[in-house]
């Protein structure tokens, strides 16, 4: 596990696979995943997550979805970061935090502080984020980070709004 940076009241680290339990655990309350339609079967299942999408990102990319941690006892709360989409050719912004540290602004923070980690550290051009109609919180969450909704579209059959930010240091 490396802190690849930290805000005010988080550190961002990289996962390892050591940390299947704590993907399990997060996904295992259902309104959690209430809007990502994406449950974790067993710990050999985050094992594979952590294996096949979440470390691979890391060499490929220099970026993925991080550990969050609440300083200063270094607390998991859930993830956050970029996450490149070859299919499209876009760089994702994605979060998840476990419930009971929901609207104290940690997916605020975490969020603004992945993209500006993504222009400023890793120079990249545009950031997209995505959420269905109906998970407000995570729409307030974009927005307050400054993305602009562009559409309205249907991604891995469920309707998602998509929202964009470009990185002001590149013309
Ligand atoms: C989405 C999620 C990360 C938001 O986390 P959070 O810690 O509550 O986010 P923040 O506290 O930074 O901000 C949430 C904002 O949304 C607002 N909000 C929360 N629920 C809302 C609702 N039902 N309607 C409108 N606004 C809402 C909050 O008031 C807050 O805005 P404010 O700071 O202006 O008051 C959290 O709910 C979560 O982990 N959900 C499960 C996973 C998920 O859905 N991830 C996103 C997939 S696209």
């Amino acid at each position: 596990m490396n802190v690849i940076f930290e805000t005010e009241r988080l550190q961002f680290r990289t996962f390892t696979l050591e940390d299947a339990p704590l993907i399990y655990d997060l996904n295992l309350d259902p309104d959690v995943i209430r809007y990502t339609c994406d449950p974790v079967k067993d710990i050999g299942h985050a094992r594979d997550i952590l294996e096949q999408v979440i470390l691979p990102q890391y060499v490929l990319y220099n970026h993925g979805r991080w550990a969050i941690y609440l300083k200063p006892q270094s607390e998991f709360i859930g993830w956050c970061g970029l996450k490149y989409i070859p299919q499209r050719d876009e760089i994702d912004l994605g979060y998840r935090f476990k419930k009971q540290y929901w609207g104290k602004g940690y997916a605020t923070e975490a969020a603004y502080a992945s993209i500006q980690y993504g222009f400023n550290k890793l120079n990249l051009h545009r950031i997209i984020g995505r959420a269905m109609p109906e998970n407000k919180a995570s729409l307030h969450v974009l927005k307050k980070c400054g993305m602009n909704f562009i559409t309205e579209e249907v991604i891995d059959g469920h309707p998602v709004k998509t929202y964009e930010i470009f990185n002001p240091s590149i013309p």
